[in-house]
């Protein structure tokens, strides 16, 4: 597998996807701690016009510890996107210093368009609502690590129609044949057009607004915040905000096996005494972010 951009999991095929999964287990070690020199004399740019913290904390921590160099653009407005940058020109000027460049936008569709102007490998750390590819690989490696893709009965829950990483993990459990309930207020269901794309994959999908009938019948519950800043009427999002939230008393009738992930930030959506609970899996689940980019990072450069 040679993809040279990382833009959207349609652009991979199960098979890519295992690979991947693979070398990222190769890549634990590293990632908690030995020494790797792999990608020593290589400089990963990151470019960030959204907020974050996990997702360039980990592409940073996985390039330091494979030996290379982080170089960062810094808030927009120190930089020369303040005085009317456009997008393409930043990405053809960084592609000039760095190796491989991990973008994350408030655009949908802007990671793509950057791909079109860039000559070194473009990452997709999210744009906008529509995909977060690289979470969805490490989401998908916290199943494998922490319960089974195969067979899977899930549960995505919360903001299905903003929520990128709910589209982009939809998408890659579709590939899986997971059996997946899509559980959000009305207001925010997944969108038509993704659903239909799952159906044509041969997803077998339920949807419902009520988590309590299926939280006995799960393997994996994915709960995610509600993407306040993606509502056009904030009215709208005070009519749904904190409609889910993850108590141990939820938790009494869940299976003895189910694990609780989440891409965080959290909000109010999971009681903080769940912490502490044999359920609890999402910051191991932001730790595996790292081998996960770590195998990613490596991709990206030989293909560049
Ligand atoms: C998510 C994102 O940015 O889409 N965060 C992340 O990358 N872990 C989820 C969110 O912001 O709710």
């Amino acid at each position: 597998m040679m993809l040279k951009h990382i833009i959207s999991m349609r652009d991979f095929s199960r098979d890519d996807i295992d690979i991947i999964l693979a070398k990222a287990k190769e890549f634990e070690p590293i990632a908690r701690g030995r020494k790797s020199g792999l990608l020593s004399g290589k400089i990963l740019s990151t470019l960030f016009y959204e907020p974050s913290t996990r997702t360039r904390l980990s592409f940073e921590t996985a390039m330091k510890r494979l030996g290379g160099e982080v170089i960062d653009l810094g808030s927009i407005e120190s930089s020369s996107v303040a005085k009317g940058e456009t997008l393409a020109d930043t990405i053809r000027v960084i592609g000039n210093y760095a190796d491989a460049i991990v973008l994350r936008h408030p655009r949908e569709g802007a990671a793509r368009m950057a791909a079109e102007y860039s000559k070194v490998p473009i990452i997709n750390a999210g744009d906008g609502a529509g995909h977060h590819p690289t979470q969805t690989l490490l989401d998908l490696y916290t199943i494998m690590r922490e319960s089974s893709l195969s067979g899977l009965k899930i549960a995505l829950v919360g903001d299905l129609k903003y929520g990128r990483t709910v589209h982009s993990l939809a998408y890659a459990l579709s590939l899986y044949h997971a059996d997946m309930t899509l559980i959000s207020p009305r207001q925010l269901q997944m969108p038509d057009v993704i659903k239909k794309d799952l159906k044509k994959q041969g997803a077998v999908i339920s949807e419902t607004t009520n988590l309590e009938e299926v939280i006995g019948d799960i393997d994996v519950l994915y709960i995610t915040r509600i993407q306040k800043e993606r509502f056009p009427d904030p009215a709208e999002y005070q009519k749904v905000a904190g409609s889910y939230r993850i108590t141990e008393e939820l938790l009494k009738s869940a299976r003895d096996r189910l694990i609780i992930m989440h891409p965080l930030p959290r909000v109010d959506e999971i009681d903080p005494a769940v912490d502490r609970t044999k359920y609890a899996r999402y910051f191991e689940q932001s730790f595996y972010g790292v081998p996960v980019r770590m195998a990613l990072l490596v991709m990206a450069m030989e293909a560049g």
